[in-house]
């Protein structure tokens, strides 16, 4: 097979064409941003989708583009020299060795799963990779030059893109200036806003989201899977060499995912090395060619994506066997603690289940199917309009979710970072924070209780941080959400709803928290989750709920429900409607 380097097969407008042999790569000329080579966009503007295919198809020999873009691995082994090598980094943070002499190898056309518990340092890796924490020792090699970004302006100009975890996006700017920030287009010193919304439009279209965003929206009003969209826009734009997503697909539904896995194919085909970080075993044998498992900061292995297998792969992140990622026990259910009678809101019609002692229901239907603004409404966070919540028989009338905190009614919310955490304050803080009033007397909090209980909740959930001071701010993202579980765990409601517990959730804490609804529903508690996971809706519940366009569609019993059955009350009838 020959073997071009990845920097010469480069006529694609997102790969750049520049020298390779530089210790730091030089700003982009002008005059070669004046070839329309400056974004996707424009590149969608001169060609037709014929031509793009050919060129992709001519522009790269060394790889043949199997099915959907995606290469096998044996195609690729010891054909191209790395795009980036990060070559025996470590990051350490007060109290944390995130990260101790790991190497990654990042190559043209090539899918690089990183894979690793919660807090194993995936994030941190990307993160000295685009410049924004600097390595305390270790080398970034670029095309085979050792190179030394200055900033994270510096790493982006040199076409290395990450994908961020928690996007930050702008409220108060539209989609467009959020995709295109910092390198808007101009007529004279104005914003040509036509040029733009044009440009995002033919973006979205051209990446596969179209219909998901609109370029005008504001940033405030964008729902989180909008927001990740709008970050991997970002990362398109220019001339990517690599890019890097760290769990982009947390906040996407299965369609929306499945347009980014076609993009990355072609991000593949045109050349570009992509890292992808997920805690989906299915996602990664889907697009990776190779996976790098991280254990506590260091290196474990890698693996072939066609030579490994999710047994394997869990063995090396968690360090022992799952057996068994679910626990399911069958209760005998109790009274109805919540039961809903044509409960109407702004998004949600008519809906009416109940929710008995000891039961697990889970909502299951697709993202926008309403189900986050019913969890709101029955906690009061958003007005209800019509029907009647009734909590252990008698009518509730919430106003706000402290009348629901009162009434025995949790939510873990979605959206840990806006929603839930108090991020400047300690992991103690934030577990105790609805708890304060039990652990108080004469409004005096009892410290010591408070510790004890943070302690035992942050052990159970294998929360893992240096101590319990620690500011929630400096978790990892899987570590964020298990604090936010345990805030609510608790606390000891009779029902808990909790709105995609395992979102961002490694393997192992997963099955510990499968374990821990299971037990509360043991102890007699409500559960009501919300999952667009299937697996997680079919291993969890005793009863599923679904629902489609602010309705429910359907209900399931444990022993009726399967994926195909759950999906068809979900989508096909919408389509026939
Ligand atoms: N800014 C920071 N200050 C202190 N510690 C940090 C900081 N950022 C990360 N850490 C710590 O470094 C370790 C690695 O964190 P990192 O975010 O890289 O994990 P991760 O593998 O991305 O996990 P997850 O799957 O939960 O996202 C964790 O112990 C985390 O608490
Ligand atoms: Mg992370």
């Amino acid at each position: 097979m020959s073997a071009a380097p990845p920097c010469a097969r480069s006529s694609t407008p997102y790969v750049t064409t520049s020298p390779c042999r530089r210790r730091r790569l030089p700003k982009p000329r002008s005059s070669r941003r004046k070839t329309g080579s400056r974004s996707w966009a424009a590149a969608a503007r001169r060609r037709t989708r014929s031509s793009f295919n050919r060129a992709n198809t001519a522009r790269s020999p060394a790889i043949a583009p199997s099915q959907g873009g995606f290469v096998a691995a044996s195609q690729l082994q010891d054909t191209d020299e790395a795009v980036l090598v990060l070559d025996n980094v470590s990051k350490g943070f007060s109290g944390v060795q995130a990260l101790d002499a790991v190497t990654l190898r990042a190559r043209a056309g090539e899918v690089l799963a990183l894979m690793g518990e919660n807090g194993a340092g995936k994030s941190t890796l990307l993160k000295i990779m685009s410049a924004a924490h600097a390595a305390d020792s270790g080398r970034i090699v670029l095309d085979g030059n050792e190179v030394s970004f200055a900033s994270p302006v510096d790493a982006r100009r040199n076409g290395i893109r990450v994908v961020a975890q928690e996007p930050e996006i702008m409220g108060n700017l539209s989609v467009a200036e959020n995709v295109y920030v910092g390198a808007l287009p101009r007529n004279g010193r104005l914003v040509d806003r036509a040029r733009l919304f044009e440009m995002a439009r033919s973006d979205i279209e051209r990446a596969g989201f179209s219909g998901l965003l609109d370029p005008r929206a504001y940033g405030r009003d964008l729902s989180p899977a909008q927001r990740q969209i709008v970050e991997i826009l970002r990362a398109l734009v220019g001339k990517p060499r690599v890019i890097a997503f760290d769990e982009p697909t947390s906040s996407l539904s299965d369609h929306e995912a499945e347009a980014l896995f076609h993009l990355i194919g072609r991000l593949c085909e045109d050349g570009i090395a992509v890292i992808y970080v997920s805690h989906r075993m299915k996602e990664i044998f889907r697009v990776a060619t190779r996976v790098l498992v991280l254990r506590d900061g260091r290196v474990v292995g890698e693996r072939p994506a066609d030579e490994t297998d999710d047994s394997e792969l869990v063995r090396m992140m968690v360090g022992r066997d799952l057996s068994t990622l679910f626990h399911h026990t069958s209760h005998e259910p109790g009274r109805p603690i919540l039961s809903l009678r044509n409960l109407t809101s702004a998004d949600v019609h008519d809906v009416s289940f109940d929710v008995h002692a000891g039961e697990v229901v889970v909502l299951a239907g697709l993202v926008g199917a309403g189900r986050t603004e019913l969890a709101r409404a029955i906690i009061g966070d958003l007005p209800v309009t019509g029907g009647t919540i009734l909590v252990d028989g008698e009518e509730m009338k919430p106003t706000s979710p402290r009348d629901a905190i009162r009434a025995g009614l949790c939510l873990a919310p979605e959206e840990r970072k806006t929603q839930a955490l108090l991020m400047k304050r300690s992991v103690k803080d934030n577990i105790s924070l609805a708890i304060v009033g039990q652990l108080s007397r004469w409004h005096v909090i009892r410290r010591r209780q408070e510790r004890e209980v943070a302690a035992r909740h942050a052990r159970r959930l294998s929360v893992r941080t240096p101590n319990l001071d620690n500011e929630v701010s400096k978790l990892s993202g899987g570590n964020q959400q298990k604090v936010v579980l345990a805030r609510w765990l608790a606390r000891r409601s009779k029902l808990l709803i909790l709105d995609e517990p395992t979102r961002g959730v490694d393997v192992g804490a997963k099955a510990d928290i499968y374990a821990i609804i299971d037990q509360l529903a043991a102890e007699g508690a409500a559960v009501l989750v919300i999952s667009s996971e299937l697996p997680e809706v079919l291993g969890l519940a005793d009863r599923i709920v679904v629902m489609q366009r602010g309705r429910v569609s359907g209900e399931l019993g444990r022993d009726e429900a399967s994926e195909e059955n759950i999906l068809g009350l979900s989508i096909l009838e919408e389509e026939a409607a």
